[in-house]
């Protein structure tokens, strides 16, 4: 290098610097925590050397212990048809989220000095968030979901090193499910120039959508220091397509006539449009000029699509008839908690995408930004929720305490950090919130939040889950709603339909089926509410709660009436907490609903969603599993979900006979005016059942055959012998080096053959060596207590899920599981920066 290159690199660089306006920086690192109470933790001075270490994201409770004393509520869930208060032991979890708990961190903020502003943004903290910054309080965000800043220009020392406190606090009897607890979502610190895009300050929209062109429509505000206006300054802004070539620019000079925000049209043409087949995104790339200095730098990310209800005809997608294939879920990463884990979420959406899902329910709640990030990046569409009671209490200290006071200010910040991403769908205000029983309030209310939903973003619609059909269809609180969401009872539909103006309707929670993976309980018949003395549920998918029902109840109405314009089904995931029907019976402590399980394991029910909602792809899945010692002769029902129209089972050869999905069944002829029916009619429409064949050891073999009786698949499954082996198949053996990201490792007890062992229960000992380590595990059983953390746990119905972490260290990292009697096993995963 020359002399006079390397003079010209050294006065480049320190303007490089300097044109750094916006600096952003996760706060992750270096926290100290205690759950330890004492208002002098608020000072700047104060001794937590002796505090625990932590890193942010944290979710303090996951680590437990399990107790049937956390969080114990005795109370009626009158939701659930409960008269008189009982005891809940396993509601919340049974982990202890209950309580305070305090962050500190000392940091540097090199980049702010005189003349910047700072501004803290918190993701989401559990919750009763207040904020110290050098021992000046800085502000209180109570809701624990939710998404919140505060401007610390004031509190924010330059050169010298900062404190920052929050102290949290988790009510007892404050949820219906585990909520986690802690600083369990990111914390952003943002250093910006005097005039800046303050926090989610853009909203675009895409007012005209076609396949030749669209029209994008920009609105930049802009925080500007005392006696500026918007006229003083010029806003640049170039849209980007995914490869980063510019597809359009605009260059525009406030105005006193433009309310304080930029404004800006552009017109893409030919735009690849945002569907959940196609995730297209695009960037508007801001650049905010005084004069020739440049102030600020901000990237709005954004979809081109459009989304239309039309009345009798459905929910449009660009133009084409989209069905929602949707799940309810937790924000709950099961072994993980609360916290917002990229890996963890990506994972699930993948399964969900595999599966035919094309849309979550963001349950009950306001959704993680990584998790809506993800679902832009993937194609999944996204129904962002907000609440789950209003007015009335549902749990005593819920959101209720908050509502007069908060709801606006927390339904506002969800719109407006979301209000820009393509997978956002639609908005849901609450769910089953008892207000919807009282005629005087219940209709008022749902108009004033879907208002503000309507101020904040005119481009979606917003909906609701109400499950007291007669109730709101007569009060007016269902015909108020954009889209009436119903939870349960699909024999209401058709009545609602008839009552209501808007001509469509949403199953905006059903099913509820519950089962356990692995686990089949005899004579198969449907059951409601039914325990059993193991705590589990059956996985022939017969089993619902006293509400609810089995997936083709409601399969039958989106797939016949246009106007039922689609499903979430509760749950994509299982979930900690809700371990209904097992109320009162610890150490039950998880849900049952879930389509896959705790561990992210999918049970057989995710096979029946996958045959009728991915049809592009084969499947063809045989339950139950095949070692019955004992049941020999008895009547062991086979169930085959696959996409084909027919198969023949074989038991050791023999032909236990043909069976085809039964398309004569409808709606009509099937009918049923009550939760309880006790039929598998709409069954016979979906899934192939064989509900005689006897049990002898051996093979089960199934032939499908296509819609010309062609013979096109075949499966089988075996009796399996003794457990042999342990086999490690991971989600991804390639992961980055930054000490965050995960391999899922699927571990299963095989017999001599690699046939899963289905009811091994082995406890599996776990190492891991290299750059990495154990981060957690599940298997999937909600009434197991054993520690998410130690590296030792059971197989339930012969598998689990370890998580392996990275470091921030590149290289090889080793799993190697272990159990008395079985041969180890090893599984290498590479890290890489
Ligand atoms: C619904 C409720 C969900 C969950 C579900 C269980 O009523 O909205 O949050 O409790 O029941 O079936």
């Amino acid at each position: 290098m020359t002399k006079k290159l390397l003079l010209m690199m050294l006065l480049v660089l320190p303007v490089c610097v300097a044109a750094q306006v916006r600096t952003e920086r996760l706060l992750e690192k270096g926290w100290k925590f205690t759950r330890e109470d004492n208002a002098t933790f608020s000072a700047t001075e104060c001794d937590d050397s002796k505090w625990q270490s932590v890193t942010v994201p944290h979710d303090w409770a996951i680590y437990g212990p399990f107790s049937i004393d956390n969080d114990k509520q005795n109370l009626a869930i009158t939701q659930d048809g409960q008269k008189e208060a009982m005891e809940h032991a396993g509601r919340t979890g049974g982990l202890p989220f209950v309580g305070t708990g305090w962050y500190r961190l000392d940091f540097d903020a090199p980049e702010f000095r005189a003349g910047k502003t700072a501004t803290l943004v918190f993701d989401g903290a559990m919750s009763h968030a207040r904020v110290w910054l050098n021992g000046h309080e800085v502000g209180y965000w109570p809701y624990g979901y939710n998404s919140f800043y505060f401007d610390i220009t004031p509190y924010l020392k330059p050169g010298e090193t900062n404190t920052l406190a929050v102290r949290l606090e988790n009510e007892h009897e404050s949820s219906r499910w585990y909520p986690g607890a802690g600083l369990y979502r990111n914390v952003h610190l943002v250093i910006n120039e005097d005039a800046y895009v303050p926090t989610w300050g853009t909203q675009l929209t895409t007012p005209v959508v076609k396949k030749e062109y669209a029209k994008v429509h920009l609105l930049t505000g802009l925080r500007m220091p005392e006696g500026k206006q918007l006229a003083d300054y010029r806003i640049v802004t170039e849209l980007k397509d995914a490869s980063g070539k510019v597809v359009a620019t605009a260059e525009n000079r406030g105005s006193k006539y433009d309310d304080g925000k930029f404004v800006q049209d552009f017109v893409v043409d030919r735009p690849a449009l945002w569907t959940p087949e196609t995730p297209a995104l695009y960037t508007a790339e801001s650049r905010i000029y005084e004069g020739s200095e440049l102030k600020d730098e901000y990237t709005t990310r954004f979809g081109i699509r459009s989304i239309e209800i039309i009345p009798d005809k459905g929910f449009f997608l660009n133009g084409e008839r989209t069905v929602f294939k949707g799940v309810c879920n937790h924000h709950d990463l099961g072994p993980l908690g609360g916290i917002a884990n990229v890996a963890g979420i990506r994972r699930q959406i993948r399964i969900l995408k595999d599966m035919g899902c094309n849309a979550i329910r963001t349950s009950h709640n306001m959704p993680a930004p990584e998790l809506v990030e993800a679902c832009d990046e993937m194609g999944m569409m996204l129904m962002a929720e907000s609440f789950d009671g209003w007015k009335t209490p549902k749990v005593p200290n819920g959101y209720n305490k908050l509502f007069d006071e908060w709801a606006e200010k927390d339904l506002v910040n969800l719109l407006r950090h979301f209000r820009n991403n393509p997978s956002i769908v639609m908005w849901c205000i609450g769910n089953e919130v008892p207000d919807q029983w009282n005629g005087a309030t219940g209709p008022k209310l749902t108009r004033f939040l879907q208002d503000i939903c309507h101020r904040e973003d005119p481009t979606r619609p917003v909906t609701q889950g109400m499950d007291a059909p007669d109730a709101v269809v007569n009060n007016n609180m269902a015909a108020v709603m954009d889209v009436p969401g119903f939870n349960y009872r699909p024999f209401k539909y058709a009545e609602n339909y008839k009552k209501l103006p808007q001509q469509i309707s949403l199953g905006s929670e059903t099913a509820s089926t519950i089962s356990s993976r692995g686990v089949y309980k005899f004579p198969v018949v449907r059951r409601a509410m039914q325990k059993y003395d193991d705590h589990q549920a059956s996985s022939y998918d017969v089993e619902h709660c006293g509400w609810s029902d089995l997936p083709e109840d409601n399969f039958i109405w989106h797939e016949d009436y246009p106007w039922s314009i689609g499903e979430f089904v509760w749950t994509g995931f299982d979930y900690l907490g809700e371990p209904t029907p097992y109320y009162s019976d610890w150490p039950s402590h998880s849900s049952l609903f879930g389509i896959i399980d705790l561990a992210g394991i999918p049970k057989d029910r995710y096979y029946l969603y996958r045959s009728h909602w991915n049809k592009d792809v084969e499947t063809l899945h045989i339950l139950p599993h095949w070692n019955w010692e004992g049941r020999e002769g008895e009547v062991t029902p086979v169930f085959v979900y696959t996409n084909y129209p027919s198969a023949e089972l074989f038991i050791n050869g023999k032909s236990q006979g043909k069976r085809t999905k039964d398309l004569t069944v409808t709606i009509d002829n099937s009918k049923c005016d009550s939760v309880g029916s006790t039929t598998f009619k709409r069954q016979q429409r979906y899934r192939l059942m064989w509900m005689d064949t006897k049990y002898e050891p051996g093979t089960v073999k199934v032939v499908a055959y296509d819609a010309n009786g062609k013979a096109v698949a075949e499966k089988e499954i075996h009796t399996a012998g003794k457990p042999y082996a342990i086999k490690l198949e991971a989600d991804r053996t390639k992961i980055a080096a930054d000490g965050k990201d995960l391999s899922f490792v699927t571990v299963s007890v095989v017999d001599k053959d690699g046939n899963l062992c289905p009811l091994a229960d082995n406890e599996i000992k776990f190492k891991v060596k290299g750059k990495g380590y154990y981060r957690a595990g599940a298997n999937g059983n909600p009434a197991s207590l054993e520690s998410f953390q130690k590296p030792q746990m059971k197989v339930f119905s012969g598998m689990m899920t370890a998580i392996v972490s990275s470091t921030e260290e590149a290289g090889e990292i080793v799993l190697e599981a272990s159990s008395k009697g079985l041969k180890t096993a090893k599984l290498e995963i590479v890290s890489e920066k």
